[in-house]
């Protein structure tokens, strides 16, 4: 039973009870199935909207409902950021080249509550550049996700996550940033993917978000397209990101969105 008697932090941030962990595990789980399926179709040739017109099938199949077609506009199942898009790639007709890289973001509705989760892929040969670039994304969520435990503050998580990615020349986005989730789809606090350790609200056993850096191989600035969606990076530099839903637990966190398949991490293939 949902507890209408929210209890919301001095911060605005819900804390959800023990029974609920097992919802967002399997909203998670329906979500992180998906990518998995979808890697095979990450080819030179493949257009993003045949992908995405997949990954809206298997939505369906799976029981769910997209999260994001008819939010705020967006008509689409997922968002596919390719090369210097950031983040909300609109999936279209245009092709996948050789050795694009590309990041594919699903929200899926089950049972009311919400799985939230992207990764990145590549479309035949990955390069030097870009596979430094996936590596690092990737591993600075997991220092981010280290961070997750009651007592510790959202700014730790942000320190850890920018100190590893400047660590390696890289430099995290400012313009975006993770969120709560639960049975909404974005809630309090803003995730921030950059600051200062001990400041920001101090994370409680129950909170619900997300972490999903976005990491640019040149500088961290980025300007929305005309189609009020499309996020590029302002020098045209490479952008990564990798997106899990957490639970904080007493002593740590679960992952509600991990790969099923475990194809999460880059070197799956
Ligand atoms: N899934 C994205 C996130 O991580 C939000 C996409 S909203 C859309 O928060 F409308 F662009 F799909
Ligand atoms: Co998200
Ligand atoms: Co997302």
């Amino acid at each position: 039973m949902d507890d209408n008697r929210t209890h919301l932090t001095k911060d605005g941030i819900r804390l959800y009870a023990p029974g609920d962990f097992a919802g967002m595990h399997v909203a998670g789980q329906v979500a992180a199935d998906i990518l998995d399926r979808i890697a095979p179709l990450v080819v030179p040739g493949a257009s993003t909207s045949e992908i995405d017109k997949a990954i809206e099938d298997m939505i369906v199949e799976a029981g769910a409902v997209s999260a994001t077609i008819g939010y705020k506009g967006y008509r689409h199942a997922s968002c596919i950021s390719v090369n210097h898009v950031v983040c909300h790639g609109i999936p279209s007709e245009k092709t996948l080249h050789d050795g694009d890289i590309l990041n594919i973001d699903v929200t899926v509705i089950v049972d009311g509550w919400f799985g939230d989760t992207s990764r990145m892929y590549v479309a035949g040969k990955l390069g030097r550049k870009a596979e430094r670039l996936i590596q690092v994304t990737h591993d600075a969520l997991f220092k981010g996700i280290e961070a997750v435990r009651p007592g510790n503050t959202f700014g730790d998580i942000g320190h850890a996550i920018q100190a590893y990615v400047e660590a390696h020349r890289m430099s995290v986005v400012r313009d975006f940033c993770g969120h709560g989730l639960g049975r909404v789809f974005h809630a309090p606090p803003n995730v921030l993917h950059y600051g200062r350790p001990g400041t920001g609200p101090v994370l409680e056993d129950g909170m619900f978000f997300t972490i999903e850096p976005m990491v640019n191989l040149g500088r961290p600035e980025t300007k929305v397209l005309a189609d009020d969606w499309t996020a590029v990076t302002r020098d045209k530099s490479l952008s990564a990101q990798f997106e899990h839903a957490v639970g904080v637990t007493p002593d740590g966190c679960e992952i509600f969105t991990l790969s099923p398949a475990g194809k999460f991490h880059p070197t799956w293939n």
